[in-house]
């Protein structure tokens, strides 16, 4: 039977109750990615980036994750774990420590398709994509990604500031006007 959303969201719920959840989610994000003919069946086509959620509430966010080719998310905290699932194309990751007035960058990781990163609650990272495809994924959190108050950095000053979603939904914008727009 294909794959539905509405199980891609159960197995993720399932992992809540192992003894370790965000292990557990590792393994189903890992399942899930091995084969991205089903997700791409059961997500649907990816012709813009975008998020779109699957599921939220206290404890659990599911996020379907697209970066246009060409875009940067600047550095941003959770507050939650998380755990991030690449099914096609590839998202690069920088991670940063805070110091007293900013940030340190901290090394990174790519991410390619079929790779799975986990996130601890107290992770500082960007996202760039820099490859000419869409970087598609699934986003797993331990929490309800739309209420937590956290912190956001400016990438060249790394000046901290509340997050701003709407803020990231306008470089979603701007960055699928130049990747529709390009020659
Ligand atoms: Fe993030």
């Amino acid at each position: 039977m294909a794959l539905a959303v509405d199980e891609i969201v159960s197995r993720c719920r399932g992992a809540l109750a192992e003894h370790t959840p965000v292990l557990a989610v590792r393994d189903v994000l890992a399942e899930l990615v091995a084969d991205p003919r089903a997700l791409e069946d059961a997500l649907g086509p990816v012709d813009a980036g975008g998020i779109t959620t699957l599921h939220h509430d206290a404890d659990l966010t599911v996020l379907h994750v697209a970066w246009t080719p060409g875009m940067a998310l600047n550095p941003h905290e959770h507050r939650m774990w998380a755990v991030i699932g690449l099914y096609g194309g590839q998202e690069d990751n920088s991670f940063y420590r805070r110091v007293p007035g900013g940030l340190e960058p901290s090394g990174g990781r790519e991410l390619p398709a079929g790779d799975v990163l986990v996130l601890g609650d107290d992770v500082v990272h960007s996202v760039a994509n820099s490859r000419r495809e869409f970087a598609v994924a699934l986003h797993v959190y331990g929490g309800d990604f739309f209420s937590v108050g956290r912190s956001e950095w400016e990438f060249d000053s790394y000046q901290e500031r509340p997050r701003d979603l709407d803020r990231t939904r306008r470089l979603f914008e701007e960055a699928n006007a130049r990747w529709r727009s390009r020659t």
